[in-house]
C-alpha cells in the first residue's frame, strides 16, 4: 500500500488526531518561515529581537519587528492547507490542531479547536498589569505600544527565547498528545522544545506519527509514514482520498 493510502486509512480509523504545525503550513501564504530559505532567523538575529533582553534593552525595535510582521500577516490568506485541515475537523474524530504559529490563520481558515502554544501576534500583555488584551492597530502609529487603562508599556503576548510557556496550554498539549491515536505533524523543522516532544507523546503511548514536510527532519526518522511536498499538496492528496 502506497504512504497517501497508509495515512488516509489512520485518519480515518483514528478515534483522535492531534495535529501539530509549524511555519511551513503557513509558507504557501506567503508567512516567512524561521530556519529554512528565506527565514526569519536568517535574516535577523532572534537574540536581538525575540527575547525578554532585548525588549528591555529596545522595546522600540522589538516592536518594529513584531509591526512588520503584523502588516505581514494581515495582508495573507489562509491557504488550502489550513482549509482541508478545517474541513477535517468536522469530517473526522476528534482533530485538534496544535499550533507553534502565532499567525492566527487557522482560525481565520475556521478550524475551532485550536491551541497556540507559541501565543499570538494580535494579543498583547500589559507588563505592569499582565493584562491579556487584543490590541489589532495596524500598523501600530506610536512605539512602544502603551496599555490603554494604566500607560504601561505592553508586549507581545507571543513565547520569546528563553521564556516558559504558558503551563495550561502545555499540559492540555501534552495530554492531548499522549491520548490520540494518530500525531500529524505538519511544516515544523521540529528543534524547538517542548512543542518537538508532543508526537514522541504519541508514539509511546501506542500511537502513529505522520509527518508532512518538503524536507526529511530530526523527527523523521521516528515518523511512521512521511510525505514529502508541500503541506497543501499533500493534503489536498489525502483529502480526495479519504
Ligand atoms: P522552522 O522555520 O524552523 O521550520 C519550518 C519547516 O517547514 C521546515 O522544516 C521546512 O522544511 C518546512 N516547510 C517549508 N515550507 C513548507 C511547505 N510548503 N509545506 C510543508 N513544509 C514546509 O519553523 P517552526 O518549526 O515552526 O518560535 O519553528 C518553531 C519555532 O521556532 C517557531 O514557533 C518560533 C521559532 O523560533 C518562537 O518564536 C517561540
Amino acid at each position: 500500500m502506497n504512504n497517501f493510502k497508509k495515512a488516509v486509512e489512520f485518519l480515518k480509523d483514528a478515534n483522535s488526531i492531534a495535529v501539530l504545525t509549524g511555519a511551513g503550513i503557513s509558507a504557501e501564504s506567503g508567512v516567512p518561515t524561521f530556519r529554512g530559505r528565506g527565514g526569519l532567523w536568517r535574516k535577523y538575529r532572534a537574540e536581538e529581537l525575540a527575547t525578554p533582553e532585548a525588549f528591555k534593552q529596545d522595546p522600540v525595535l522589538v516592536w518594529k519587528f513584531y509591526d512588520y510582521r503584523r502588516q505581514l500577516i494581515s495582508k495573507v490568506q489562509p491557504n488550502k492547507a489550513h482549509e482541508i485541515l478545517a474541513k477535517w475537523e468536522k469530517g473526522l474524530k476528534n482533530l485538534t490542531i496544535v499550533t507553534q504559529n502565532i499567525d492566527g490563520l487557522h482560525q481565520k481558515s475556521g478550524s475551532k479547536n485550536v491551541i497556540e502554544l507559541h501565543g499570538n501576534i494580535w494579543e498583547v500583555r500589559c507588563i505592569k498589569e499582565n493584562k491579556i488584551f487584543k490590541y489589532e492597530e495596524n500598523p501600530i502609529k506610536e512605539f512602544p505600544p502603551r496599555c490603554p487603562d494604566c500607560g504601561s508599556i505592553i508586549r507581545p503576548n507571543v513565547v520569546w527565547f528563553g521564556e516558559s510557556l504558558n503551563p495550561e496550554i502545555l499540559s492540555l498539549s501534552f495530554s492531548l498528545f499522549e491520548n490520540s491515536d494518530i500525531a500529524l505533524v505538519i511544516g515544523t523543522s521540529s528543534v524547538v522544545y517542548p512543542a518537538a516532544h508532543l508526537p514522541l507523546l504519541t508514539k509511546k503511548s501506542g500511537g502513529k506519527i505522520i509527518e508532512i514536510n518538503i524536507e526529511e527532519t530530526s523527527l523523521t526518522g521516528l515518523s511512521d509514514i512521511f510525505l514529502k511536498g508541500k503541506a497543501s499538496e499533500i493534503l489536498k492528496g489525502i483529502d480526495s482520498l479519504i
